[in-house]
């Protein structure tokens, strides 16, 4: 489904990423794992547009996107939740989602009372401000904008990171429900558990490459992997 050979990139001169291969198999979630300041995010603003990819190539269903504006990876697409999640604080819950289904095209599987019914938390804050929503409010808020653009693969930068294990459970169980339902997640987590529990496959990345590749079994069985490439 999406395909990252050999890519570098960064910011201006600084080359963060070198040579990074991974593969995003459709219907499965992947996680990408690694310690603090490794390029897991940089690795997925690359894929969206938000960086420059210099070298490589990135494919999403065979189709090259790398080069592409950002809106046309997003049409074409990949949604991304970023992990500042950027929800607009000034709009409300229903605005933010309205904005974001622009991207879909006609005939989009998302609708706002499709996420609602998927996130009920949102229900009854349809009409409030961004700016007003708790932690995990924000995080459903932000995973529902990124559906309303019916995507093909859903990336998500460390959806967990800020919130109450209660909330991190509810996300858990409907990153469960979406992976069930046929859709390609690309995954990065600090949360092994989190990660373990939802990934088919994992890809640990060392500093700014791909360095162990397996299953959730594999890395549990492989604590010199754990010790070398997550351990703090
Ligand atoms: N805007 C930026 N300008 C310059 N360098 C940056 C910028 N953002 C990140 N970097 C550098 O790029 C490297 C990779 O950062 P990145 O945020 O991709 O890591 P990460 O694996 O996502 O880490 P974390 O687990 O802390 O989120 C780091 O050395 C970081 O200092
Ligand atoms: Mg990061």
């Amino acid at each position: 489904m999406l395909e990252l050979e050999g890519i570098e990139t960064g910011y201006g001169e600084t080359r963060v990423v070198h040579g990074l291969d991974l593969t995003v198999r459709e219907g499965t979630v992947h996680a990408l794992l690694g310690r603090n300041g490794v390029g897991k995010s940089t690795t997925l603003k690359s894929v969206i547009g938000q960086l420059p990819v210099t070298v490589g190539t990135v494919r999403l269903a065979g189709q090259q996107i790398s080069g592409r504006l950002p809106h046309d990876i997003a049409r074409l697409g990949v949604a991304y939740v970023p992990e500042t999640r950027d929800i607009f604080g000034a709009l409300t819950v229903r605005e933010n989602l309205e904005l974001a289904g622009r991207l879909a095209g006609p005939g989009a599987d998302w609708t706002v009372d499709r996420i609602v019914a998927f996130f009920p938390n949102l229900a009854e804050r349809l009409n409030n401000g961004g700016h007003e929503l708790s932690g995990g409010e924000q995080q459903m808020l932000a995973v529902g904008r990124a559906l309303m653009a019916s995507p093909r693969i859903l990336m998500l930068d460390e959806p967990t990171e800020g919130l109450a294990p209660i909330i991190i459970q509810q996300i858990f169980g409907k990153l469960k429900e979406l992976k069930a339902s046929g859709l390609t997640i690309l995954l990065v987590e600090q949360n092994l558990n989190f990660a373990l529990g939802l990934a088919d496959d994992i890809s640990l990345m060392g500093r700014g490459q791909i360095v162990w590749r397996g299953d959730a079994a594999a890395l549990k069985a492989d604590d010199q992997a754990h010790a070398r490439w997550l351990g703090v």
